[in-house]
């Protein structure tokens, strides 16, 4: 039960009757002479559904829990391309950042889908990013990041570093395991 659903309470004593609706997790209701104390204890103070369900998967060791309908998976390793990149949404709240994923067999990269040159350029405007053997390339002015580090290594913004998202890979499907954010998912379709 969240405690954002109240309960109802009716307490009886002799004649006098009262009902009260809580939405604490303890207090008292006096009836005449008598006063009724209670507590709940449940499973989450004021946290949502998906607060809950979420603590109970982080608390897992080995991420055996991570389901196919959790929130924070992305996509299938293979549906991550190596010649490009895919681009997806990771959500804080009510805010959304995107990110794009790129692959290299079963190692699978994240970052920020923003150029550190001018941040509101996409490197990946839909339908993926540039990409060689070893780097991302922006294709506005050609600024390259190297694959693993995302050190930009030539170009008008040389030396600065793709902001990285963190994921992980487990029994080939990619989740988004990025502390500073609660859910990601694939975009489709292009600016
Ligand atoms: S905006 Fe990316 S290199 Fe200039």
């Amino acid at each position: 039960m969240s405690m954002r659903d109240a309960v109802r309470i009716a307490v009886e004593a002799g004649d006098d009757e009262q009902k009260v609706r809580i939405h604490d997790d303890e207090g008292e209701v006096e009836v005449g002479d008598a006063t009724f104390r209670f507590s709940v204890t449940s499973s989450g103070s004021d946290k949502t559904e998906y607060e809950d369900r979420y603590q109970a998967e982080t608390e897992s060791d080995d991420g055996d829990s991570l389901k196919d309908d959790d929130p924070r998976r992305i996509a299938a390793v293979d549906e991550v391309p190596t010649d490009g990149t895919l681009r997806c949404e990771a959500i804080d709240g009510r805010r959304g950042t995107e990110f794009i994923l790129w692959r290299e067999e079963t190692t699978v990269f994240a970052w920020r889908n923003s150029c550190p040159h001018k941040p509101e350029v996409p490197l990946d405007p839909g339908g993926g990013a540039i990409v060689t053997d070893e780097h991302v390339v922006c294709h506005e002015h050609g600024a390259r990041f190297k694959r693993g580090d995302g050190v930009c290594t030539s170009g008008p913004c040389q030396g600065k570093v793709l902001d990285e998202i963190e994921v992980d890979v487990r029994d080939g499907t990619v989740y988004l395991m990025d502390d500073r954010f609660e859910a990601g998912y694939q975009l489709t379709g292009s600016y």
